[in-house]
């Protein structure tokens, strides 16, 4: 199949495009870097020894996205693009409703325009709010606690409209939980522009000797050891999902939300005391207040996907956080000649 990669240089999307390549597809990236590095095209081409189409564009360029749909005349989208930092959401929000939300409305104008309407959407399971209780499955009410998690939702909503609008389009939206982890060859992985948000490249930073010590968000929770517990998925399984996304798309009309989770809920600490384990250095960590907006306990109810795509996570958290530091200590700077 040909398929256009919005993000595709980022972290989750240059997992999937491995794949898609491994797999015998042909791809093209669109992506501005605003948030990844043009060097993950030649770690690709060594994983894979394929080189991916490359568009340095930005998807709120409609002229940009026209001549690519002519040019390379895709079938399908998979669509990465976009900002992801919750805190920088609540600073800057018009540039996040504006670079996802608008980017994702003229990239499918385009879409329809040539009349190209299959399509994976990174959603997130942060669009479960903070009102429901885990496991979290797709039938639960939907809700934002952040100008992030709303780009989120609203692009979804956007997407459920769309498909109601013209049966042609086939759309899912994939709600991802905490993708960490790097393919094994450690050639490609999440390497943050600046101070990492996250849990896992936070300690991995840490533990390299980038970051003196994690500030843990609290030990307070209604939790077996009162810290935070997340659905960690391995990011070559959230790849792996996307393929099997992309399959269904052909036997499926309109558009349906599927979590990837794993269905395990592992608390900050765990992730800790693993990480000390496999890197063989014990991260320094001290606990502070809980972090605004974070919530208890998120992990998904992984039924759905397993039903409707045939998939389900394989990855345990021993390799996640292996790949993790295997990526982390062969590139200390991240992606650096
Ligand atoms: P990432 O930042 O590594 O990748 C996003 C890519 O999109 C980057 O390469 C960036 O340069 C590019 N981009 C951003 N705005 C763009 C624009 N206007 N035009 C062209 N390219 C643009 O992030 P990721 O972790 O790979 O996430 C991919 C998608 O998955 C995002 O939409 C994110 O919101 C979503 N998501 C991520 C997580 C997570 O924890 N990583 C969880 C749930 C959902
Ligand atoms: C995980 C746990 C923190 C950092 C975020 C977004 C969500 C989705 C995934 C995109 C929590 C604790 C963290 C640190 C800590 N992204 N923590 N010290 O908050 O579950 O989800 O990323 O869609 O929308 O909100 O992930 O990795 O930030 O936190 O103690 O320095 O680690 O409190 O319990 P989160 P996270």
């Amino acid at each position: 199949m040909k398929l256009l990669i919005t993000g595709g240089t980022g972290y989750i999307g240059s997992h999937t495009v491995v794949e898609l390549l491994s797999l015998g597809h042909d791809v093209v990236i669109v992506d501005n870097l605003v948030n990844s590095s043009e060097l993950v095209l030649s770690r690709i081409e060594k994983i894979t020894g394929k080189m991916p189409q490359f568009v340095k564009a930005d998807i709120c360029d409609r002229d940009a996205l026209n001549d690519i749909f002519s040019t390379y005349k895709p079938e399908a989208v998979v669509h990465f693009a976009g900002l992801k930092a919750v805190g920088e959401s609540n600073d800057i929000p018009l540039s996040y409703y504006h670079n996802n939300v608008t980017g994702s409305v003229v990239l499918f104008e385009v879409m329809a325009a040539h009349n190209v309407k299959n399509l994976v959407f990174s959603s997130s399971a942060t669009v479960y709010g903070e009102n429901n209780v885990s496991p979290l499955d797709e039938t639960m009410a939907t809700s934002a606690t952040n100008p992030y998690g709303r780009t989120k939702l609203m692009i979804e909503e956007i997407l459920f409209d769309l498909a109601k609008s013209d049966s042609d389009w086939s759309i899912i939206n994939l709600r991802y939980f905490n993708p960490i982890g790097a393919h094994q060859s450690g050639l490609i992985g999440e390497d943050p522009n600046d101070i990492p948000n996250n849990l896992l490249p936070y300690v991995s930073q840490v533990a390299i000797g980038r970051l003196a010590q994690l500030q843990v968000f609290g030990d307070d929770y209604n939790t077996p050891d009162g810290t935070g517990v997340r659905d960690y998925i391995h990011v070559v399984d959230l790849a792996l999902g996307h393929i099997k996304a992309l399959e269904t798309l052909a036997t499926l009309s309109g558009c349906q939300a599927i979590n990837l989770g794993t269905g395990n809920g592992t608390s900050v600490l765990q992730i800790v005391d693993g990480f000390s384990h496999i890197s063989g250095t014990k991260v320094p960590f001290k606990i502070v207040p809980r972090r605004a907006g974070d919530i208890a306990t998120v992990y998904a109810n992984a039924a759905l996907a397993k039903d409707v795509l045939g998939w389900q996570a394989e990855r345990n958290l021993t390799e996640m956080l292996e790949d993790t530091w295997r990526w982390q200590s062969t590139n200390p700077q991240g992606y650096t000649e």
